[in-house]
């Protein structure tokens, strides 16, 4: 698995370090507060299951998984859930959890759903940001790291539903995704 890495590009203790340092600011803004914590699935279960254990407040936590179809078409935000909420969320302080927030699209089409359901309040925390990116408007609350145009993985990030379980975020080597267009992840 490692000789598919290109480079190491977040260490697992930078991450450790980051992930303590967000649930800092989560504990300090969440106190006494009803807190949701809502993790979009495939990817952001390892952020989410490290993050919550940094949390020192009461919290329930729900997932829901999001597919788009096809990256490259779907400015029009055609938008598929293909698992929902178990939580009512109506007056709860909602909390996204995202892996990584790339086009914006999931997010931003995630956000008006949830909103729609009339939360007492809705931020995001996403481990990772590649800003230049962006198609839409979205952004993280609580960010982790913003990097670079480059496909990564790791930390529960995949290719193909491979390398998640890593435990720092690298660089594919882009001859492993060669050949299958730009290395698209539409669900999670
Ligand atoms: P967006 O809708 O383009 O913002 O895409 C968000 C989703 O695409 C993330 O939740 C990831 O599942 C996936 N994604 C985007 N960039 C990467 C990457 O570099 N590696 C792995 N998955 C990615
Ligand atoms: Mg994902």
């Amino acid at each position: 698995m490692m000789s598919d890495i290109k480079e190491v590009l977040i260490r697992d203790e930078e991450i450790q370090a980051k992930v303590k340092e967000l649930a800092g600011q989560i504990n300090r803004d969440y106190r006494d507060k009803d807190l949701v914590l809502v993790g979009v699935l495939n990817g952001a279960f390892v952020f989410l299951s490290d993050l919550m254990r940094n949390l020192d407040i009461p919290c329930t936590v729900d997932f829901v998984s999001w597919s788009s179809y096809g990256k490259d078409t779907s400015s029009s935000g055609v938008f598929r859930i293909m698992k929902d909420l178990e939580t009512n969320v109506e007056s709860k302080h909602v909390l996204v959890v995202e892996d990584i927030i790339d086009t914006g699209l999931t997010l931003h089409y995630l956000l008006d759903t949830i909103r729609a359901r009339k939360p007492a309040s809705v931020r995001v925390a996403a481990l990772l940001d590649k800003p230049s990116r962006r198609r839409i408007e979205a952004k993280a609350d609580y960010l982790g790291f913003q990097i670079p145009d480059a496909f990564v993985v790791g930390y529960g990030l995949d290719f193909a539903q491979r390398y998640r379980n890593l435990p720092f975020i690298g660089i594919l080597k882009p001859d492993i995704y060669a050949g299958r267009g730009t290395p698209p992840d539409e669900v999670g």
